[in-house]
């Protein structure tokens, strides 16, 4: 059953989404459950009943056909349909950057930007945002021709629809976020957003006080000085320590080229955050929908 038919009567309410296991974000990317959002804040899904407009007018035209815009909010999680009829006579809504008091202004949720205290709301009901916490021995890829465990096999066929964004070594664990809003992906990938990426690194070898400094003030490699943004060394463990280093650059096996040439290779790695969005405790394997307030600010961390 879809998750579009488990919600109310009429089938249009989302559903909380909890931790996905393994294979589950397809079972819960089917439809309209792709986001985070209280149940029960959402219990009156009627169709277009809604009280005609009360605010005062505002020049943005109605999209023929369009949903009414409190609609379009709650279904992308905001809140209730009375809360987001507060929001919106508050004046806490904007449409194509222009703000919107009237309750009955009909939007394309797939065409338009809809912003809330200033923050775009993954509002088209068809978009898909993920975490994953990729295992060691995973491809960062949906198939292989040499029959090794890739992130379909952990995704289901949802995952041939998302855009992941960027890689992980086959050996590298941790958060992969995955999604099928391609301009978003693109800018968290690429090197010109600055978008930082955390990892925590396991090294051999005593880290000397001055490792960081060298790694922030940038460190040669073969194609080029690399440098890390920040760097602390968490704990160190006779002759291994576990480092954590946040970088922006986007270049093949980053982090273990540049701890290797400082004279500390990793002996594993987990990427822990990306911009934004944290590994938490995510288990490996697993998959969780990221909610409305991280897409948003993955969309405030590239300029959306
Ligand atoms: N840097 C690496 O060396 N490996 C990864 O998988 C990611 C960043």
């Amino acid at each position: 059953m879809s998750a579009a038919g488990s919600g109310s009567g009429s089938g249009r309410r989302p559903r909380r989404l909890t931790q996905t296991g393994p294979g589950r974000a397809q079972q819960a990317s089917r439809g309209r459950d792709v986001r985070a959002v209280d149940a029960d804040l959402v219990d009156d899904w009627g169709d277009d009943d809604w009280e005609e407009d009360s605010g005062p007018r505002d020049s943005l035209t109605d999209v023929p056909g369009g949903i009414r815009l409190q609609k379009v909010l709650a279904a992308a999680g905001i809140g209730s349909r009375r809360h987001c009829e507060e929001l919106i006579g508050e004046g806490r809504v904007e449409v194509d950057g222009e703000i919107v008091r009237r309750f009955g202004a009909r939007v394309d949720p797939q065409q338009q930007v809809i912003r809330v205290d200033g923050r775009r709301i993954p509002a088209s009901e068809d978009l898909i945002y993920v975490a994953l916490n990729k295992p060691a021995g995973v491809l960062t890829s949906m198939s292989d021709s040499r029959g090794r465990p890739t992130m379909a096999d952990l995704l289901g066929d949802v995952g041939e629809r998302l855009y992941h964004v960027g890689r992980l070594d086959f050996d590298t664990e941790g958060l992969m976020l995955l999604m099928n809003d391609g301009e978003l992906a693109h800018r968290l990938a690429h090197p010109r957003f600055g978008v930082p990426k955390t990892y925590l690194a396991e090294v051999t070898g005593t880290v000397p006080r001055d490792l960081g400094r060298q790694l922030v003030s940038g460190i040669e490699l073969e194609d080029g000085v690399a440098s890390a943004d920040k760097f602390r060394v968490m704990e160190r463990l006779g002759n291994r320590a576990l480092v954590e280093i946040t970088l922006h650059e986007g270049r093949k096996h980053i982090v273990k080229r540049m701890l290797a040439a400082a004279g500390h290779p990793v002996t594993r790695l987990v990427r822990t955050h990306v911009g934004p969005i944290s590994l938490g405790s995510l288990r490996p394997g697993a998959t969780r929908h990221l909610s409305v307030k991280e897409v948003g600010d993955l969309y405030a961390a590239v300029g959306m």
